[in-house]
């Protein structure tokens, strides 16, 4: 590539690297080629929380789906959301069809490139203004992810712990972006942070940094970025309540659209509290008045900010005697929006052949459409 001199500079030596060793990615532009700013777009948006792998894999998936900004807009939001399982959060996919239809009403179907406009897209926050800016319009905007954050706290031995050193690692990672080639240096950067400059054994041999790299000279590299111990995340407690019919089908409920899993498919409970508490079917949460069985164990499970245990309880009724509402059978729970945690609960209940009777019913559906 023409533009970056090998000059030395981090940046320089970065891309001089990029062109040998990037990562071929779905989303990304072929060398030479200028980026499409709406799959970038939509690549940013899956990388939020969802790691490379997994985007990797069910992104041209989606992009076949919606192959431009105004089918993305055009198609009804189940559809959307429906075509976003295993790639994370809802709000996520919520607020991309948003986007779609604010980038098609106010902006002609073209991605914004201002900074401002940019900002104002539902889902788009500091970090995905910065990545956009840079890898979609080639604009020097400073994109600090995780891996980033990194490979910069080591090259300038930035010692003070995470979070709080965020703000120096930021200002030292300002002074690095290059005025040209901006997309591909802040690729070559996660590409770097991905495959070289690795949390546990950072390959320094194959590092382009090296050399100016202050941890590896100082020999702690290994041991940066420091991190403020954590605090014990708190934990929740709630009673699940398994209701199944007598012809199989099992009472599920839609969770509320905005909060935590929004809009996601999960088995009814009761309110989660702070302290563990004897499953009681008369506190009013139980789905319905029949005799609850307690299933041995708990089910665990993390979020980001707190941990919950679930207790199971397990119903009965009779067709004539069910409550209305979201009635299905588990063999089609593989079509719902289903979060982890309430996969651990089917789990928890029905055992893993449950994962199996997923795989069957999905093989018969290939084989009789195919
Ligand atoms: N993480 C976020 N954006 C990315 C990109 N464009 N390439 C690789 N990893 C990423």
């Amino acid at each position: 590539m023409a533009v970056a001199k090998l000059d030395g500079s981090p940046a320089a030596r970065l891309l001089a690297w990029f062109d040998r060793h990037r990562r071929r990615l779905p989303w990304r532009a072929e060398p030479g080629e200028a980026a499409d700013p709406y799959r970038v777009w939509l690549s940013e948006i899956m990388l939020q929380q969802t790691t490379v792998p997994t985007v990797a894999e069910r992104y041209e998936r989606f992009v076949a789906r919606f192959p431009t900004v105004e089918r993305l807009a055009d198609a009804p939001l189940d559809d959307v959301l429906h075509a976003w399982q295993g790639l994370g959060y809802y709000a996520r996919a919520r607020n991309l069809h948003r986007a779609a239809g604010e980038i098609v009403r106010r902006h002609g179907g073209v991605l914004p490139r201002d900074e401002a406009a940019l900002r104002a897209l539902p889902g788009i926050g500091d970090y995905t203004v910065a990545a956009l800016r840079a890898i979609a319009f080639d604009q020097p905007a400073n994109v600090v992810d995780g891996n980033v954050e990194r490979v910069v706290a080591r090259l300038f031995a930035i010692e003070a712990p995470l979070p709080g050193a965020k703000i120096e690692i930021r200002q030292r990672a300002a002074t690095l972006v290059p005025s040209l080639r901006a997309g591909d240096y802040a690729q070559a950067l996660m590409d770097l942070g991905a495959m070289v400059c690795t949390p546990r054994s950072p390959g320094c041999l194959a590092c382009p940094l090296a050399e100016l790299c202050v941890a590896r000279q100082r020999g702690i590299a290994v041991e940066l970025p420091r991190r403020a111990i954590a605090k014990a995340k708190p934990k929740r407690y709630a009673v699940v309540y398994w209701l199944e019919r007598d012809d199989g089908a099992v009472l599920l409920r839609r969770r509320p659209e905005n909060g935590l899993l929004g809009g996601m498919i999960e088995i009814p409970s009761g309110p989660w509290r702070d302290a563990a508490e004897e499953p009681d079917e008369s506190a009013g949460a139980a789905p319905a008045r029949v005799q609850w069985r307690r299933l041995e164990g708990v089910v665990a499970h993390g979020f980001t900010h707190f941990d919950i245990d679930l207790v199971v309880l397990k119903g009965r009724v009779t067709a004539a005697r069910a409550p209305e509402g979201l009635w299905s059978h588990p063999k089609d729970f593989h079509r719902l929006a289903m979060p982890t945690m309430t996969k651990k609960v089917v789990e928890h209940v029905l055992g893993r052949g449950w994962r199996r009777a997923k795989a069957r019913d999905q093989a018969t559906r290939r084989a009789v459409s195919g």
